[in-house]
């Protein structure tokens, strides 16, 4: 494993194994994007409701990438006609089609089904290589492939050390969604955490690294935000480096369904 490799989706293409995240990204946007991209970003995620989408645009016509070397995700509000916000957040980001557009939660009511039904639209149309959800539980992924007859290539929920759920990995793996770990760092809540401190000083490694290569570690796809070049320049040095599976099992004991947003929306 290393920056260049990929995981395969089940619908055949392939997604990096870290992406930026980029709610809050805030100013500077487009200049925080071209530097990433020099950095070695392979991916970014984003969302119609981030404002982040013109300052991507911007920042990756400044960096000059090609289209097929950079994995782009944005997300469309459960509120909103699918169909129509895939359309623009594509055109807000100027990329000519996403790789992956998720609904961004499920809807109060149902899994989501006319949400689904304008995301499969949207690939239909060539607006996006690929569809998925984000914060969707276990029952709601039942249902929604169920009635779709269709299995969502990702599903982009809230994971760390501090909160994960193996039910939901093991589901996942079972139908071959690939689980996106968004807020990877807790926002930076738990990285004091003393053991998890503890453990990155046995590897030389930081809290965040540990974080990151725990997920790569255990086949789920991190989404670090990180402003500051310092910040993600270590996120990306995690492929030098493994856990053992004795330590694997220590983080793996942290878990205890924390939530930097409040709750996990999944469990
Ligand atoms: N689908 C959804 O509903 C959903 C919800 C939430 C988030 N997301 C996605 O997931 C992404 C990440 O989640 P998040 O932004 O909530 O939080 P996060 O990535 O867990 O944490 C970001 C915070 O960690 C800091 N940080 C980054 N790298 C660090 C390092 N190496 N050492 C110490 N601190 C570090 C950042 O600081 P600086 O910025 O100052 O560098 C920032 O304050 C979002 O940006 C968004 O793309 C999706």
């Amino acid at each position: 494993m290393d920056r260049s490799t990929k995981v395969p989706l089940r619908t055949g293409r392939a997604m990096p194994l870290i992406g930026l995240g980029t709610w809050k990204l805030d100013k500077d946007t487009a200049e925080k994007i071209e530097l990433a991209i020099e950095e070695g970003y392979t991916m970014i995620d984003t969302s119609g409701d981030y404002d982040t989408q013109p300052g991507i645009a911007e920042g990756l016509r400044h960096a000059g990438v090609t289209r097929g070397d950079i994995f782009i995700v944005t997300k469309v509000e459960e509120t909103e006609d699918a169909l129509e916000s895939a359309k623009r957040n594509v055109g807000q980001l100027d990329i000519g089609h996403a790789d992956l557009i998720l609904i961004h939660r499920p809807p109060q009511y149902g899994a989501g089904e006319p949400l689904w039904e304008g995301l499969q639209r949207a690939r239909d149309e060539g607006i996006t290589r690929d569809i998925g959800v984000s914060n969707y539980s276990v029952e709601q992924l039942e249902a929604l492939m169920e009635t779709s007859g269709e299995v969502p290539v990702v599903n982009q929920i809230e994971w760390s050390p501090f909160g994960f759920s193996d039910e939901m990995l093991e589901f996942c793996k079972r139908h071959g969604i690939v689980v996106q770990a968004y807020s990877p760092l807790t926002r930076g809540e738990q990285l004091g955490d003393a053991r998890l401190a503890t453990l990155a000083r046995a590897y030389g490694k930081s809290p965040a690294q540990m974080i990151l290569r725990w997920n790569l570690q255990r086949g789920t796809i991190p989404l670090p935000k990180a402003a500051r070049r310092v910040h993600r320049r270590e996120n990306l040095a995690v492929f030098d480096f493994e856990i053992s599976q004795r330590d694997m099992d220590v983080i793996d004991g942290f878990n205890r369904h924390y939530s930097a947003l409040g709750e996990l929306q999944y469990v």
